[in-house]
């Protein structure tokens, strides 16, 4: 019986925002309207950030007026408060994104505050996006395993997702931001967050640095989540996420889930160029 996963395409923004060399804009152009080309509905172009955290993520405004918008596509960038929610609407983003994390060593690494500071800085960008009528998707970060603070506790993480859910997110993200996630560490986490959030409204947002994202995926697939962060080439890493490599690769999900029998309506030909375009992005790096 086949069923349909979506695979949110996360290459131009998590897949890029680590890498050193400034990718002129016009690349990150070519490689959006490439992958409108194949069969996502939702693909993640860039982040409303702070130039002086991830200076990769500047040109956020020049890479959304320069692509080539398709329909059907909803074209995302995340926005960490109202600065970066206003400049995000500015730029038409289709939809937002929130992003905490479930530890307080990685929320202070990646966005100078507490968790509690982060939910508060959250709350008038998902106000602004109700009034405005923008979709809001939310990410908890470090979701098994923290760089600083070691195992991330479940409850913790259902604790944030439920708060993002609270604060109006369509939809909360799960990350495993370093990549040390098990299948049986995923399946304990996935299990209190589902006590709290139902799977519908939720994906599942794996780094692959231990090769274990793909089993991770299909135990989740199991535990009833149908939507799937990845990355073409599998590129990417966290700037503030010592040692996490890549996002599981775009192009591995949607073969492992065509061998088990799921639908995910991309196109595998166009997958292997665009993953192949962002590898070379990737290899241009000194
Ligand atoms: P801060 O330094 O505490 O912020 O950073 P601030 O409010 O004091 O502002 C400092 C400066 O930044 C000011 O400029 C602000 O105007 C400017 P100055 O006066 O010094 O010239 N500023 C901004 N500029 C542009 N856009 C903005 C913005 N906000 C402030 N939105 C802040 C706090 C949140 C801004 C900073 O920590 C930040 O930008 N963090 C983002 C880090 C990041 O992008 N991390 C990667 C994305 S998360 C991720 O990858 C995980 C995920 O993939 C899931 C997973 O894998 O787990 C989603
Ligand atoms: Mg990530």
């Amino acid at each position: 019986m086949s069923d349909f996963v979506e695979i949110f395409e996360m290459g131009p923004r998590d897949g890029l925002q680590n890498e050193k060399r400034l990718i002129p804009a016009a690349d990150k152009i070519a490689l959006v309207n490439l992958l409108s080309s194949i069969g996502f509905r939702r693909i993640e172009v860039t982040s409303f950030v702070s130039p002086k955290w991830v200076p990769q993520m500047a040109d956020a405004a020049e890479v959304l007026a320069g692509i080539s918008r398709a329909p059907g596509i909803s074209y995302a960038a995340l926005t960490p408060n109202l600065k970066g929610y206003e400049a995000a609407r500015a730029a038409r983003a289709d939809e937002v994104a929130i992003f905490a994390s479930a530890s307080e060593g990685f929320s202070q690494a990646n966005l100078n505050c507490s968790i509690s500071q982060s939910l508060e800085r959250f709350a008038p960008v998902a106000e602004a996006a109700r009034a405005d009528g923008i979709p809001l998707r939310g990410y908890v970060s470090v979701v098994t395993d923290c760089p600083f603070d070691g195992p991330t506790p479940p409850a913790q993480v259902a604790r944030v997702a439920a708060a993002l859910r609270d604060m109006g997110c369509y939809e909360i993200s799960l990350g495993d931001t370093i990549g040390h996630g098990t299948p049986h560490t995923i399946r304990a986490m996935l299990k209190a967050v589902l006590a709290e959030v139902p799977a519908a409204q939720l994906a599942g947002h794996y780094h692959d640095t231990r090769g274990r994202a793909l089993e991770n995926i299909e135990q989740s697939l199991a535990l009833g989540l149908r939507v799937f962060d990845a990355a073409v080439g599998g590129l990417g890493g966290c700037p503030y996420a010592p040692g996490a490599a890549g996002n599981v690769a775009t192009e591995a999900v949607a073969a492992r889930l065509a061998d088990l029998g799921f639908e995910t309506g991309l196109n595998p030909v166009l997958l292997g160029k665009a993953a192949e375009m962002a590898r070379s992005l990737r290899l241009e790096n000194p």
